[in-house]
């Protein structure tokens, strides 16, 4: 029978306690204190500590307004790809704001990060000549980034998780000229960042391009958001930033923050964003709107700041949580099952905590991944830390 794979491989999934199911979230609400931070599925509320709206924009009236207006000005749809008819004034606004935001020279929209990020390694594993590129990724970096970079033409190492001197030996052992080392600069799992100045000091000594992708830290870190890439300035900047719009920023699509000629080189061979539809243009407007608040609003990066060093001053100190200064705080369960059960535990505490598990994260290190977020408050926060404390520590 054709693909009779299929039944087998869910089976397997059932069996070893990974089997994914998605939850249909009914509404999110503003009610009273809980701005945002409450969620609807199967007819009961939930306080969300697993979502990715860390700067709590999303639903914001001022995005919301400024979404309504690009529409009316531009229509919802690009109704073409960029390179057709479908690149809007709305787009070149958001790529001057997003340019000026990280003082970067260019920038360049997708419709998501993971096709940014596969369109970036394509385009840069591209064999020209005998010249094959060297592509050097963190061990932990995004499925996007690992797809990409061996989908393309490009010879991939992996080096171990932020291990510069692991790195620095397999840079020595390469011959290509064209090397570039990439990294997330938040991991997404664990919430610790990389070490981007060893890793810009290593690409200049060895004259490799550095790529961050830096999906969890955009609107968190840096003084106006700029994101982890943030601390790294003049020579030193990371050659490439990718950044999604579906986090923090709490609308959807993605930017390549780079230079001019890599611009150039992307529009004319990048296939994701040549055979795609632009992103929508009343939706680039409202990104404008939400990184005008992002610049502006520093006090929702000081709560989460601030709500983060409460968890972990109120969490039993016998449970191990990945350092961080990110919104993300993953707690190491171990067990694929153990952690199902914690977080079917914490549902009936009206906590939404999704368990995360192989192949999101290596086996034995399921874990459960808490995001704080600027519109929780510490009465949230004591409720779950409670709650851990009790599934956690019997
Ligand atoms: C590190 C990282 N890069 C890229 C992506 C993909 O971004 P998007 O959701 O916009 O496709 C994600 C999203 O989950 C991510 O965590």
């Amino acid at each position: 029978m054709a693909f009779d794979f299929i039944s087998g491989q869910i089976t397997a999934q059932k069996s070893q306690a990974r089997y994914r199911q998605r939850v249909c979230v009914q509404s999110t609400e503003s009610v009273g204190q809980h701005e945002g931070t409450l969620i609807h599925v199967d007819g009961k509320s939930y306080l969300n500590f697993s979502s990715n709206d860390y700067l709590g924009l999303n639903n914001h009236s001022e995005i919301n307004k400024a979404m309504e207006e690009g529409a009316m000005r531009f229509g919802l749809c690009a109704s073409a790809s960029s390179l057709v008819t479908g690149f809007h004034y709305a787009h070149q606004a958001l790529e001057d704001k997003v340019c000026q935001w990280l003082n970067k020279p260019r920038c360049l929209l997708f419709t998501s990060g993971f096709s940014a990020n596969v369109a970036l390694f394509h385009a840069l594993g591209q064999e020209v000549g005998q010249n094959k590129a060297h592509f050097f990724l963190d061990k932990l970096s995004h499925a996007s980034m690992i797809d990409g970079a061996f989908e393309s033409k490009a010879k991939v190492k992996r080096f171990a998780h932020n291990n510069v001197e692991q790195l620095t030996h397999l840079l020595a052992s390469s011959d290509s000229q064209n090397k570039l080392i990439a990294s997330e600069g938040v991991f997404s799992m664990d919430g610790d960042q990389a070490e981007l100045a060893e890793l810009s000091k290593v690409a200049k000594t060895n004259d490799a391009w550095l790529y961050v992708d830096d999906a969890h830290s955009i609107g968190v870190i840096g003084e106006q958001g700029q994101g982890s890439a943030s601390i790294l300035s003049g020579d030193n900047q990371a050659d490439i930033t990718m950044a999604t719009f579906g986090k923090a920023i709490a609308t959807s699509g993605a930017f390549l923050a780079c230079d001019e000629n890599v611009h150039e080189y992307l529009i004319n061979f990048a296939r994701h964003y040549i055979y795609s539809t632009a992103i929508s243009p009343a939706l680039a407007w409202a990104t404008i709107k939400s990184i005008d608040l992002i610049q502006q609003e520093q006090w929702r990066r000081d709560k989460i700041i601030e709500l983060s060093a409460l968890f972990i001053k109120l969490l039993d100190p016998s449970i191990e949580v990945i350092p961080t200064t990110s919104s993300i705080h993953a707690i190491i369960v171990g067990d694929e099952q153990k952690a199902l059960n914690v977080s079917e535990q914490l549902k009936k505490q009206g906590l939404w905590l999704t368990a995360i598990r192989p192949p999101t994260v290596s086996i034995g290190s399921s874990r459960l991944r808490v995001t704080i977020c600027s519109n929780h408050n510490q009465s949230d926060i004591n409720h779950l830390a409670r709650c851990l404390n009790k599934a956690l520590c019997r």
